[in-house]
């Protein structure tokens, strides 16, 4: 579905995030000691990952390699982050001194690499700047050797669907789901600016998984835990609509 183009630049998600105003938002908000990617969506994807010792790591739309630096200290044998952003890239070969570690300027939808490479495909928050979903995950099925796994999380399909007519930069007190079955791009006010996501259904995700060879593993929604919680409002905010979908699947 596609509301309001004719104000949307041409450019994709990783081009998004060299606009100094959001790159500066997004990491200010990421410091949020009860940022939900920190105390939702992070633990969930750790427990997916399960051991990760040995093994050869591939993380589409790495930012600034926050989990490459998780995961090299977790003992991966490499780690390969692949970012659109020079922004991100730039943040991300500052922070990652290990030989075992290699960050690259690169849109996710470009990106290759040699069949059977990888143990590990990982993206966090990121597939959902990216059209054409099926495309990339054939192309992780063939990077992925036999036994490999494909872990991702993504804006939760409710949020991506909320009504761009009610996008606010502020903290919300409702949402909008509409046209929920309607996908393609939607224009939202996140981090100061007009981004451009990819609305799909979770039975989207899941389908394209499944037509690339995939076999799902695992679904999560990153449900707030009390315990990582400070603030009683904000864990009473955060029960009220999911904002991460993860999923997990098997080569
Ligand atoms: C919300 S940030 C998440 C960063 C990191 N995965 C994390 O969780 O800390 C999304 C990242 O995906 C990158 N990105 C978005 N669309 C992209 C694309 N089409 N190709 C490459 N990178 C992309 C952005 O530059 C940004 O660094």
């Amino acid at each position: 579905m596609d509301r309001d183009s004719s104000a949307e630049p041409e450019r994709r998600g990783g081009a998004f995030y060299d606009d100094p105003g959001v790159f500066e938002r997004y990491r200010s908000h990421r410091r949020w000691a009860e940022n939900p990617n920190v105390v939702m969506e992070e633990p969930a994807v750790i427990e997916e990952f399960g051991s990760v010792s040995g093994l050869r790591v591939l993380d589409l739309g790495c930012g600034d390699a926050s989990t490459g630096r998780l995961l090299l200290e977790a003992g991966v044998a490499s780690y390969l982050g692949v970012d659109g952003s020079e922004r991100m890239v730039d943040a991300a070969g500052a922070a990652l001194t290990d030989p075992r570690a290699q960050v690259v300027r690169c849109d996710i939808e470009e990106f290759d690499a040699s069949a059977a490479s990888f143990d590990l495909v990982l993206s966090r928050m990121a597939l959902h700047y990216v059209a054409d979903i099926s495309v990339v995950f054939d192309r992780c099925h063939a990077w992925l050797a036999p036994g490999g796994r494909i872990v991702f999380s993504v804006v939760h399909p409710v949020v991506s669907s909320n009504d761009p007519r009610a996008s606010t930069d502020q903290p919300r007190e409702d949402w909008v789901v509409d046209n929920y079955f309607l996908t393609g791009p939607r224009y939202q006010l996140w981090l100061g600016a007009q981004s451009r996501w990819y609305h799909r259904t979770t039975e989207d995700y899941v389908r394209a998984l499944q037509g690339a060879g995939f076999s799902l593993r695992n679904l999560r929604e990153c449900p707030p835990d009390r315990a990582r919680f400070e603030n009683e409002t904000e864990f009473r905010r955060r029960q009220r609509i999911p904002l991460v979908l993860l999923l997990s699947a098997g080569r």
